[in-house]
């Protein structure tokens, strides 16, 4: 069943029924100022941190699921509605509401009378718009109570939600004319404030939550809007609120609109009041007069909108298959940025109080959002080296506001050092910019420590070479990618982290996967120091990568199959002597990739076992069979009901890796087979199984042993998005950046026989036409003329080449 349906022309998922299965979200901001909205206006917005700097409240774990947004309530002669249905819930006429590119548009109708609300961030400014305008299409004059509300949240988010003692006491606002400022805590230690405001003038307002909603009623009966008036109250501690409130004579055919915006404000340190008490709003009113008129907003939403067709234009498929080329063309890319903007902090299943910036998650983003903004890369592979350890270790995680590593979590997830070394080349592959490993880049944030970021490189691999266990292969630390294999952890506390417990310090749990990834990226970056000319360095990486390599052919593979890993007591972990888990998805994705044992057959029949034992309707399941019990020396996999999670459901992030796998051993069936199972786009007819947003990726989908098998949760912020754009794009599509230039190497299934790419690289727009026969020959064509190899030579005076394949 479906909820809406694709506007590609638009680039906008149009929601045309409100009872989704779930909250369908979308993302606004860019560059500090971040917003999510539901398709019933759900969510909250904060500036660059959704723990440290929290604008709006909302409330996981609320009754109704999704409550608390931005609200606007209309009263038309006593039938009370809001345009996104909540939280009123009054049966609408028409309901749309279209989830673009960084906006939202909800167009709404109830007894004639129209409701437009438009709501983005504007490129450059930190604030929200919400234009409404209503429309009377009746014949009589109406007579509409508007009320529009959002609720301030003090900040640190954590604290908003624990620390009631203190909190009912701070809470401050300011009230000037049309607009609320929020300003608890701004006397004391901070220097920034928010504001409610509107472009007209109200009728009345209110600024105390309990006061405006009655202490015994909610958001679906407030006192004000039931009553139609406003109580003007200025709050005082408890919960400060900003609401206005308008009554509008509507003539048939007239529309009014009112333009609403929650702006954010820092004030430098000398210049935070005008008095005693009174804060300086010169920059706030900048911010009001900007989007003061329906032309001003027009002009910022315009330009949004060039902004990502833009951006978007740097990658275009036209195939004759329309569900990949919109995800590759639109949904794939946008939700790549937004992982790249959010890492795995604020979504409907992340609070954005937990998790800052992973190491490995945003290494992993900078691969599928590269291409879209390389500048913006080169900043963030800085911020998450400077987390890193001298030894080449590396703290889990860092806070966006603060840049620091997360102490909490700490490190020793051993496979985090490599993945730099996988945004790095990516980097310098799109680019052809080798200075980035000269950028002076401190460790564990230091000052004085600053070292050229090559040396960072060097620190990941030697972190590998020199903690192997008793096989040769890496040890896994607390976890590796699997952050639920625990094999140091032996756990027996309820409710201790399984990822930083380490109760059990073998020294011995190896990991099969970080072997893989070692011979990867360990040749990848050999290759980089050949390329700049450092070859006996290169000559010695490729040894520990051989050496490493040849353990795994040894002791990593089972037969059909690669080990997944090696547990505290040197037993396998995913091989058939095992009851539970015999086979785990990871190690057969990435050391195909690497190409370990390939003159053995090692890859074909690994994927060969993925696709007879781990593939169900919706992909590729992550380990079989489930863990039916705890098995302590396993952690926190086996804590997972059967079919969930990493026991067992189709983990979205790795399926990428299978299809890669595929194209990397010529299995171009298999290889987009793999991609279809869990394209969101192919799931729209089923969403109702489903149930996250068809547009987007989740992080996982209910495995065959699971009592809700196909439903996905954990949808938008997932390694899934780069991974899948890197699969769609670099092999199925085959346009891989190289050091020397563009490389074409398409792996497309017979049912993709034409595509036309537009590729910018390095500047040079690239029109590329496949054509597949399927004939399993190749060959390049640039004016009429064959081209030998596969890889285009970069010419940076050329502004446009044209180049065919035939396959
Ligand atoms: C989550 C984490 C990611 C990890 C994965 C598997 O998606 O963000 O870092 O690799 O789970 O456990
Ligand atoms: C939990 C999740 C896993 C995630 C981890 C992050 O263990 O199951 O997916 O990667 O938390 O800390």
């Amino acid at each position: 069943m479906k909820y809406g349906h694709f506007d590609d022309k638009e680039y906008e998922y149009v929601i045309t029924n409100y009872n989704t299965p779930l909250p369908w979200i979308n993302y606004y901001g860019q560059d500090g100022f971040f917003s999510l909205m539901s398709n019933t206006c759900g969510g909250y917005m904060f500036y660059k941190d959704a723990k440290l700097r929290r604008i709006t409240r909302f409330r996981y774990n609320n009754v109704p699921r999704d409550y608390g947004g931005r609200y606007y309530y209309i009263n038309d002669n006593g039938t009370i509605w809001n345009p996104g249905f909540l939280p009123m819930k009054t049966k609408l006429d028409s309901y749309k509401c279209r989830h673009g590119l960084g906006y939202s548009i909800f167009e709404s109708e109830k007894n004639n009378l129209k409701a437009e609300l438009l709501c983005f961030v504007p490129l450059k400014d930190l604030c929200e718009i919400n234009q409404l305008t209503l429309t009377n299409n009746s014949k009589e004059t109406k007579k509409v109570t508007l009320h529009g509300v959002i609720e301030f949240c003090l900040w640190n988010a954590v604290d908003d939600q624990t620390n009631f003692q203190r909190n009912w006491n701070i809470g401050e606002v300011e009230i000037d004319d049309t607009t609320i400022y929020h300003k608890t805590e701004y006397r004391e230690r901070r220097n920034h404030y928010a504001f409610y405001h509107t472009n007209i003038k109200h009728d009345g307002y209110d600024s105390d939550l309990d006061t405006f909603i009655g202490l015994y009623n909610s958001w679906c009966d407030p006192s004000a809007v039931l009553n139609k008036t406003s109580y003007n109250t200025k709050a005082s501690g408890w919960a400060p609120i900003a609401s206005h409130m308008f009554n509008l004579e509507i003539k048939p055919g007239e529309s009014k609109t009112v333009i609403f915006q929650t702006g954010y404000v820092e004030n430098d340190e000398d210049k935070k009041f005008e008095k005693l008490h009174v804060i300086n709003k010169e920059k706030a009113y900048e911010l009001q007069n900007k989007y003061a008129t329906k032309e001003q907003v027009l002009k910022a939403f315009n330009e949004l909108k060039t902004k990502w067709v833009d951006l978007l234009s740097t990658l275009n498929v036209k195939s004759d298959n329309e569900k990949f080329d919109r995800m590759v063309n639109i949904w794939n890319q946008y939700q790549c940025m937004v992982t790249f903007n959010m890492s795995r902090s604020a979504s409907y299943y992340e609070s954005g109080t937990g998790r800052g910036m992973g190491f490995r998650d945003s290494c992993q983003d900078l691969l599928g959002f590269l291409h879209l903004i390389p500048e913006k890369s080169r900043e963030r592979i800085k911020d998450i080296a400077s987390i890193q350890f001298e030894d080449g270790s590396t703290y889990h995680q860092y806070q966006p506001l603060t840049k620091r590593g997360n102490a909490d979590i700490g490190g020793g997830f051993n496979d985090d050092p490599l993945w730099l070394i996988a945004a790095v080349s990516q980097y310098i592959k799109e680019t052809g910019d080798y200075t980035i490993l000269n950028d002076p880049t401190p460790f564990n944030n230091k000052e004085g420590s600053e070292k050229p970021l090559i040396d960072h490189l060097r620190a990941s691999l030697n972190y590998i070479i020199t903690h192997k266990g008793p096989h040769g292969l890496p040890l896994i630390g607390r976890a590796d990618w699997n952050d639920c294999l625990n094999l140091n952890c032996f756990s027996k506390t309820p409710g201790e982290s399984f990822q930083t417990a380490s109760n059990f310090e073998s020294g011995k749990a190896e990991s099969v996967f970080i072997a893989g990834m070692f011979v990867l990226y360990g040749k990848e970056f050999a290759t980089i120091l050949k390329n700049i000319g450092n070859t006996d360095e290169a000559a010695n990486i490729l040894k520990e990568v051989k050496s490493v390599e040849d353990a795994t052919v040894k002791y990593g593979w089972d037969g059909e199959w690669f080990v997944r890993a090696y547990d505290a007591f040197e037993h396998k972990v995913g091989s058939h002597e095992c009851e539970d888990g015999q086979i785990f998805v990871e190690p057969q994705g990435f050391c195909t990739m690497a190409r370990i044992g390939e003159d053995l057959g090692y890859g074909k029949k690994a994927l060969d076992s993925v696709e007879k034992i781990l593939t169900n309707d919706y992909g590729v399941e992550i380990l079989h069979p489930c863990y039916k019990e705890y098995h302590i020396e396993l952690g926190e996999v086996s804590s997972y009901p059967m079919g969930y999670k990493e026991n067992g459901s189709v983990f979205c992030h790795n399926n990428p890796w299978i299809v890669i796998a595929n194209t990397v051993i010529g299995n171009n069936e298999r290889a987009f087979d793999v991609y279809r199972r869990n394209c969101p786009a192919y799931l729209e007819e089923v969403s109702e199984i489903h149930k996250t947003e068809p547009y987007i990726y989740s992080q996982t989908i209910a495995g065959r042993d699971a009592k809700n098998y196909g439903e996905a949760k954990n949808s938008w912020l997932t390694g899934t998005a780069s991974w899948t754009m890197y699969a769609a794009s670099q092999a199925i599509l085959g346009i891989k950046p190289d050091y020397d230039g563009l490389m074409i190497d398409p792996h497309l299934p017979k049912e993709i026989k034409h595509a036309k790419v537009t590729r910018v690289f390095r500047g040079v727009k690239y029109n590329i036409t496949i054509t597949n026969n399927a004939s399993g020959k190749y060959l390049m064509t640039i004016d009429n003329k064959a081209i030998d190899g596969k890889v285009i030579p970069y010419n940076k005076d050329l502004t446009e080449v044209d180049v065919n394949i035939a396959l």
